[in-house]
């Protein structure tokens, strides 16, 4: 099955030496093509370019049948990685959200057994049918949205039990949804309640009871940790980091949302994929990650909604650092998984230009997912994962008129998504 799209009126984030992320200057460059075709052959972009040399660059193979498709002057994106959410959940919490509008703070509200602990409870009683169902409806709104790939954490368990449930759920997501999903064994969210007197006492049952069953399971793609006050310590996230390592498990981690809480430089330290959140990230920080492999991924929907201080993301990229940018999807800091949304933000608040935004939410989190040689932008190999907007005039339009959906069709693995 091939699919060929003509008239294409910019096709976006093309690469013809595919890259594994973008950093510091270069993150303001975008390439594209203008009226242009894309061809997309057994799942993976088989050939792009002008349509002025459509004949010349295209040989489609014999007997293949091919679905012409005229894009009729709409443009065509790689599709969203969203390489940060908590999308598997047992329900809504908008109760806390109303705390929050009468002036709670998010620590206060998780020092009530609210926040992550209302959900871990909830977790118990949930059964992995019912969280397959509510998961794969999340799935389906943020495909409609144009993501493409989505990490997804456990966390809401905080039992052996619960942890290896949520994850197994994940494990069942990846195997029926045509999204590319990457599982993250996130137990060291919050500390249960009867561990708060010794919170070592709980890392030992992540470190000795959860992390050898879900690696023998497979279950885990990446290893994180909440390293923040309130949270987990530095002490802790080392302990659970290097045990990961032991199982070849990479960490993505989150770090420095409520504090300069030493959360980059142990993600740093122990080459962490990621670390992701930011919002207190100084000079030291900044220096510490220059001299490392790990993305740092910044998380507007949570600061958003959380009223935080936004992370510098210009000091960074001007220091010559890479930026991605996730959803961080989850029902207490960030229900919403619309990455169209997310640029906004980063341009809006953050005052990132669109190209930036959009190397953020493409090629940078595919990055920080393990997957940029195989999503995150329009290369030749790459999967075709894709997205064809409606009719808007250019792609800076995208983050500008926010608010609606500008994703018109979906292609995944090759194939039309029926929405
Ligand atoms: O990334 N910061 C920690 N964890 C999540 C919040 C999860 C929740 O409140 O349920 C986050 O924002
Ligand atoms: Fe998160």
């Amino acid at each position: 099955m091939s699919i060929l799209i003509e008239n294409i009126k910019e096709l976006v984030q093309v690469e013809s030496i595919p890259k594994p992320l973008v950093k510091g200057k270069e993150m303001a460059k975008l390439k594209t093509i203008k009226n242009a075709f894309l061809y997309i052959e057994d799942g993976l972009i088989s050939a792009f370019g002008s349509m002025n040399n459509l004949d010349d660059s295209l040989s489609i193979k014999e007997n293949n049948t091919v679905t012409i498709m005229d894009a009729d002057g709409r443009m065509v994106f790689p599709s969203f990685v969203d390489s940060h959410t908590h999308l598997v959940y047992p329900a809504s919490r908008e109760i806390e959200y109303i705390d929050k509008i009468k002036g709670l703070s998010y620590e206060e509200i998780a020092k009530r057994g609210g926040g992550i602990l209302n959900s871990a409870k909830l977790m118990q009683e949930a059964t992995e049918n019912e969280l397959v169902e509510s998961s794969l409806k999340r799935l389906n709104e943020i495909v409609k949205y144009g993501t493409g790939a989505v990490e997804i954490k456990s966390g809401y368990g905080l039992t052996v039990e619960s942890e290896i449930k949520m994850l197994r759920v994940i494990q069942r997501l990846k195997e029926i949804s045509p999204l590319t999903i990457k599982s993250t064994f996130l137990g060291a969210h919050s500390i249960p309640l009867e561990y708060r007197s010794d919170q070592t006492k709980y890392v030992d049952i992540v470190i000795n009871e959860m992390l050898p069953q879900i690696a023998a399971e497979g279950l885990a793609d990446y290893i994180d940790v909440f390293c923040d006050t309130g949270f987990f310590t530095v002490e802790d996230t080392e302990r659970i980091l290097e045990a990961g390592a032991k199982y070849n498990i990479r960490g993505k981690i989150h770090a420095n949302e409520l504090d300069y809480s030493g959360g980059i430089q142990a993600g740093v330290k122990y080459n962490a994929l990621s670390v992701d959140h930011l919002e207190f990230t100084g000079r030291e920080e900044i220096e510490t990650l220059l001299n490392s492999e790990t993305m740092p991924t910044v998380l507007p929907g949570a600061a958003f909604f959380l009223g935080m201080k936004y992370s510098p993301v210009r000091e960074m990229m001007d220091a010559g650092l890479p930026v991605a940018l996730a959803s961080d999807f989850n029902p207490g800091s960030s229900p919403s998984g619309n990455m169209q949304l997310i640029i906004s933000m980063a341009c809006i608040l953050y005052k990132m230009l669109p190209e930036e935004a959009i190397n953020a939410t493409t090629i940078n989190t595919a990055y920080a997912m393990g997957i940029s040689n195989s999503l995150g932008s329009i290369a030749v190999g790459k999967k075709a994962n894709v997205f064809i907007t409606t009719k808007i005039p250019t792609y800076e339009y995208l983050p500008y008129y926010y608010g609606t959906n500008k994703v018109e069709k979906v292609i995944l693995n090759g194939e039309m998504i029926n929405q």
